[in-house]
């Protein structure tokens, strides 16, 4: 299935996806495009190096509605079906939440419903948590507030920073992501009500 993959930044977990695909773990997916929101996310250089189509859309130039229109010609353009935010740091509009209804994954460092927003490991620490972790979850019209399709658990230790929790919770977002991915492509995922379900093979 052809995905498209959205980032603002780093893209370590576009990259995750990519190694997944290569290794023969996600042989349903296909990445069609990279859309990226900033000139200088490193994860254009990624989509280079693997010959995969990549497109500039500056989000600071225009309203949130001319944004998601740019972006969705772009990933017709490419025949995308399921899209993956990876470290997309913007809010969608509910014309592009439509447009994708259920087909929208994204990463999200923390337990969700606990610690949503751009802050999560920060607000995870500041609170006092015991564990956090990661959510894979589908996009609705609220910020992090979709479908739970998997999530992993990290314990936070007395003097953790927020760099090393950080780096722990990473760890668990490359397997799932492209876990989550696969079945979704695999078309393994289906809806009751808010519960996902997930089919065994
Ligand atoms: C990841 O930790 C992801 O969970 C987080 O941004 C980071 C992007 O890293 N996303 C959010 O906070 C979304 N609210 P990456 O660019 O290396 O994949």
């Amino acid at each position: 299935m052809k995905v498209g993959v959205m980032a603002s930044g780093r893209g370590s977990n576009f990259q995750a996806i990519i190694d997944s695909i290569a290794s023969g773990e996600s042989p349903d997916v296909e990445i069609a495009q990279l859309v990226v929101n900033k000139s200088n996310a490193y994860a254009v250089k990624r989509a280079k190096k693997n010959k995969i189509k990549c497109n500039y859309v500056d989000s600071a130039a225009i309203t949130r509605e001319e944004f998601d229109k740019e972006v969705i010609k772009i990933m017709e353009a490419s025949e995308v079906e399921i899209i993956v935010l990876a470290g997309f740091m913007r809010i969608l509009s509910p014309l592009f939440i439509k447009k994708y209804k259920n087909k929208i994954l994204n990463i999200h460092p923390s337990l969700l419903p606990s610690f949503p927003g751009a802050n999560a490991h920060k607000d995870a620490l500041q609170y006092g948590a015991k564990i956090s972790g990661c959510t894979v979850h589908l996009v609705d019209e609220n910020i992090d507030s979709g479908p739970i399709i998997m999530q992993a658990s990290v314990e936070i230790n007395e003097n953790e920073s927020e760099e090393s929790l950080s780096k722990k919770i990473l760890f668990h977002e490359h397997k799932l992501l492209p876990k989550a991915l696969q079945l979704m492509c695999s078309n393994k995922i289906s809806l009751e009500g808010r519960q996902v379900i997930i089919t065994a093979d």
